[in-house]
């Protein structure tokens, strides 16, 4: 009976009822055809980038498409074309005259470039107490400071890195001597937790940290492996206008080689702000795992923030060896829709992503510990 019914129905015209299903069907049927279009575009686009090996993507610049302020990268290769380096003159910090008068006021002698020491003694050694004497050894006789109203704090994000630590703190330190900077402190922000390296969480988690502790003025995230060369490259907020600093501008690889030209996009390395503007970018990406992405990402918090940054002329850095690190083959996925997450990846999140354990005092360095907080 029922099936009668229905074959003298389906038989018969349709149905307003039957009409109005149809719609609906072929209603359902564009928006799949259309979500699949969309998905097979981006797909397509993240191909495409993966493709590109490192070499390639540092020449080939991307695409960015800007709209109200949210940068979503469209094409792969067009990035770094972009400019974080605030433009013309102003892109560009040139400290020659405030380092003269400043070393009338102090009576220091500061020649520019110098000759950096990668050879410390057996009895340097980072954690024990007997290393206090290097402080005295190093301490200059007047007792002059400069910037002496600022609170300066140098994150170092670490693990397993003993020997280029070692090196940069044996350059490091004596040269902040020179320059008379004095109230500082050097933070070591050591990953406990295994697994991959994070270094946007470090920066993160310890910056909150000592927003609450130490309370610095001025903030320098530095890379384990870059020594300072150039003791004119001030390790100050104070001689900035508002921007931040890109101190690690040119970078040599070895004794020998030429110092590396960066691509513009770029504010890894050795980054120095005050601590509104990293609260303004709110920090880095928490999502970056293993080599690379972060400092790009990074650079996409800058750009649409309207933030740019200063170079100093006198930003030259040895890049020590370490071996070769995992890359993160995810890390252009990321940055692809990096800038839509920036207001809830960074600080604002890091709390519940990892927690410090401890913090050791020693004479040259506060030592923190950072574990992850097990995500449910
Ligand atoms: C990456 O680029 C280098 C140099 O251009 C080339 O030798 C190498 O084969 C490329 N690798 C891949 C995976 O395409
Ligand atoms: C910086 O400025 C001084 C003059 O104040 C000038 O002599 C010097 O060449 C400049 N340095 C660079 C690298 O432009
Ligand atoms: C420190 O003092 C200088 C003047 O010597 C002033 O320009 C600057 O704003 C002061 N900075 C802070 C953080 O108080």
């Amino acid at each position: 009976m029922t099936i009668q019914r229905y074959r003298s129905c389906h038989c018969s015209r349709k149905t307003p009822n039957s009409k109005r299903r149809t719609l609906w069907f072929s209603l359902i049927f564009f928006v799949l055809l259309l979500l699949s279009i969309i998905y097979y575009f981006q797909t397509s686009i993240y191909q495409s980038f993966q493709e590109v090996n490192d070499s390639i993507i540092y020449k080939k610049p991307w695409n960015l498409l800007y709209k109200q302020k949210i940068l979503v990268p469209v094409s792969i290769n067009r990035l770094y074309d972009y400019r974080v380096v605030c433009d013309g003159q102003s892109g560009i910090l040139n400290q020659t005259e405030l380092v003269n008068r400043l070393s009338k006021v102090c009576k220091i002698n500061l020649k520019g470039s110098l000759n950096i020491n990668l050879n410390p003694p057996n009895d340097f050694q980072l954690r024990s107490s007997l290393t206090s004497k290097y402080i005295d050894l190093w301490r200059a006789s007047n007792s002059c400071s400069i910037f002496e109203n600022e609170t300066l704090a140098i994150i170092i994000s670490y693990r397993d890195r003993e020997k280029n630590l070692k090196n940069l703190l044996y350059n490091l330190i004596p040269f902040l001597e020179r320059q008379r900077i004095r109230n500082y402190k050097i933070f070591i922000i050591e990953q406990q937790a295994a697994g991959p390296f994070n270094k946007g969480r470090l920066y993160n988690i310890a910056f909150n940290h000592l927003m609450r502790t130490y309370k610095p003025t001025c903030v320098t995230f530095h890379d384990v492996d870059l020594i300072p060369e150039n003791d004119q490259n001030l390790y100050s907020c104070l001689s900035l206008t508002h921007h931040p600093l890109h101190m690690s501008t040119n970078i040599h690889f070895d004794k020998k080689s030429l110092y590396t030209t960066l691509y513009s996009f770029l504010v890894g390395g050795v980054l120095t702000m005050q601590p509104e503007t990293f609260i303004r970018l709110n920090g880095y990406s928490n999502r970056y795992f293993n080599w690379g992405g972060e400092d790009d990402d990074m650079g996409l918090r800058f750009l649409s923030k309207d933030i740019c940054v200063q170079r100093p002329t006198t930003g030259y850095y040895y890049a020590t060896f370490h071996s070769i690190q995992t890359r993160n083959p995810n890390r252009f996925k990321l940055l692809f829709d990096a800038t839509l997450r920036q207001d809830s990846d960074g600080l604002n999140n890091i709390d519940r992503l990892a927690s410090i354990k401890n913090q050791y005092e020693y004479p040259l360095v506060t030592w923190i510990t950072v574990e992850w907080i097990e995500q449910d």
